[in-house]
């Protein structure tokens, strides 16, 4: 985190302007950080500790510029004002990283242009608020399945765990298919292994470079192209003529190439298989780590478990779409775990021009991190940011914070799809698991009482961590 003396010339709101031409050519390039080790030895700085050198970086500037092994240099921007420039004022300069498309071809994540807009366009109604509160009673269904197996007592490995609630949730509502509890191992290891194209260490590499991450996301990939493929050909025939009708992605997606809606941009076998891949990778992953950190989060505050125990024992039995009002510490919980530890910690966009932010140029075709966990924690937009203070959101905060300070789902036109339904299932997930157990952190804090954190893809918690299962 930034010091206070650092933030000193860089007051809150400051306004950092658009690019004009002579800007975008005259500007010095960004600078490596003045505070870090030369720009050779970046990566070892990245490997010992990728957020704390994430933060180091962005100390003393809201820009900057750090060598990746491999990969030349890259970019950083820690400012609401740049984020909201790169997401929607002049998202025009901004374009998907390579990464992305290699990874996932050509679905809703990756595609751009026209393209995206089809897309968006042909699954946005199944992702609406109202469209998604009709999953809500499935949601309890599966976490209730999964739960029903847990014992006072039991040691559980969490994220472990909720990896797999967060994929008996996705497969059983979203693409209607209901996982076998204790099966489906093949498919389930997959999905864990999509982000491991992402790893950091492969991160540094050359994206043609083999490396063992690298080999087993392909695998994985091809197991879950194995399925979607199934998926599809078993719902062949039965979507509803109007893909409007569709009640879940699945036969959206076959509905939409049955009726020849061309201009959808699903029709052919491969757009589909990487939807549905698309789905899996983007829907899952992300919702797990947000549970993880919430139990965390609880288990650690218990002043804050306290009253969210008061407000769910409150309810009339397990929870349902009309108790969702009524869990305002329930979803505060939610919000304040998304600010400290938001799953997609880092957002990459590619540059198409030379763009400058406060002064300093960033080049055509390079790599600029949105750094979305810093802006989280910066003081100047947060009091006491490093804190877990859910009662922060009860009042006006929302409409006096920056519009992009707070973001842990993106922003402008390519906003998380699928935000809704994660806001959904997190606080129907928590609200039934709290009523019936506790969760005790076996885990170790460090000296700033903050979990162990593995930033991959998605801010992990370390694989092990275990939490304690107590009957209430
Ligand atoms: C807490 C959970 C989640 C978080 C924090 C999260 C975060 C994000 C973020 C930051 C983006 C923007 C990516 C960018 O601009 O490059 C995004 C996009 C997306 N998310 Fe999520 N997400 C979550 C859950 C989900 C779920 C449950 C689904 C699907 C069921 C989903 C599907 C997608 C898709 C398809 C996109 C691409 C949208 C587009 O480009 O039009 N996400 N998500």
């Amino acid at each position: 985190m930034s010091s206070d003396a650092d933030q000193g010339e860089r007051a809150a709101g400051e306004s950092t302007g658009a690019t004009t031409s002579a800007d975008a050519t005259d500007a010095p390039l960004a600078p490596y950080p003045p505070n870090l080790d030369p720009p050779w030895l970046h990566f070892t700085g990245m490997m010992a500790d990728l957020i704390d050198f994430g933060e180091r970086a962005l100390a003393t500037r809201d820009v900057c510029r750090v060598r990746m092994l491999g990969r030349g240099d890259q970019y950083a921007v820690g400012h609401p004002d740049h984020i909201k420039r790169v997401l929607v004022t002049e998202r025009e300069k901004f374009r998907k990283s390579r990464d992305f498309r290699i990874a996932f071809g050509e679905g809703l994540l990756t595609v751009e242009g026209e393209e995206w807009r089809a897309q968006r366009d042909a699954m946005q109604p199944l992702f609406t608020r109202d469209s998604v509160l009709g999953y809500a009673d499935g949601i309890v269904e599966q976490v209730q399945r999964r739960v029903d197996r847990w014992a006072d007592g039991q040691r559980l490995d969490l994220q472990r765990e909720f990896t797999d609630l967060a994929l008996d949730v996705l497969f059983a509502t979203v693409l209607g298919r209901e996982l076998e509890l204790d099966g489906d191992r093949r498919l389930r290891e997959s999905a864990e292994h999509l982000h491991e194209w992402f790893q950091p260490t492969s991160y540094l590499l050359p994206e043609w470079m083999p490396t063992p991450a690298r080999r087993r996301f392909k695998r994985a990939k091809r197991t879950l192209e194995a399925e979607a493929e199934r998926l599809l050909d078993e719902r062949a025939g039965e979507a509803p003529a109007d893909p409007a009708e569709a009640e879940d992605l699945l036969s959206l997606l076959v509905g939409l190439r049955e009726a020849g809606v061309a201009d959808s941009g699903m029709l052919t076998d491969e757009r589909l298989r990487d939807q549905m891949v698309t789905i899996v990778f983007a829907g899952h992953d992300t919702t797990t780590t947000t549970l993880t950190f919430s139990f965390w989060a609880l288990a650690n505050h218990p002043e804050i478990r306290e009253r969210f125990h008061a407000e769910i024992d409150a309810l009339d039995g397990p929870p349902t779409v009309d108790d969702l009002d009524d869990l305002p510490v329930t979803e505060r919980v939610v919000t304040e775990t998304l600010r400290l530890y938001p799953p997609v910690y880092q957002l990459p966009r590619l540059t198409t021009e030379p763009v400058v932010f406060d002064g300093y140029r960033v080049p055509e075709d390079e790599l600029v991190g949105l750094a979305i966990r810093h802006v989280h924690r910066d003081p100047r937009f947060y009091d006491d940011p490093d804190t877990f203070r859910p009662s922060r959101w009860d009042g006006d905060l929302r409409s006096e914070l920056h519009d992009f300070a707070y973001a842990p789902f993106g922003g402008g036109p390519r906003i998380c799809i699928g935000r809704q339904f994660a806001l959904l299932e997190a606080k129907l997930t928590l609200a039934t698991i709290g009523q019936q157990y506790d969760l005790g952190w076996l885990g170790e804090n460090d000296a700033d009482g903050e979990p162990p954190v593995s930033p991959e893809m998605t801010l992990r918690m370390e694989p092990g961590q275990e939490f304690l299962v107590t009957e209430r």
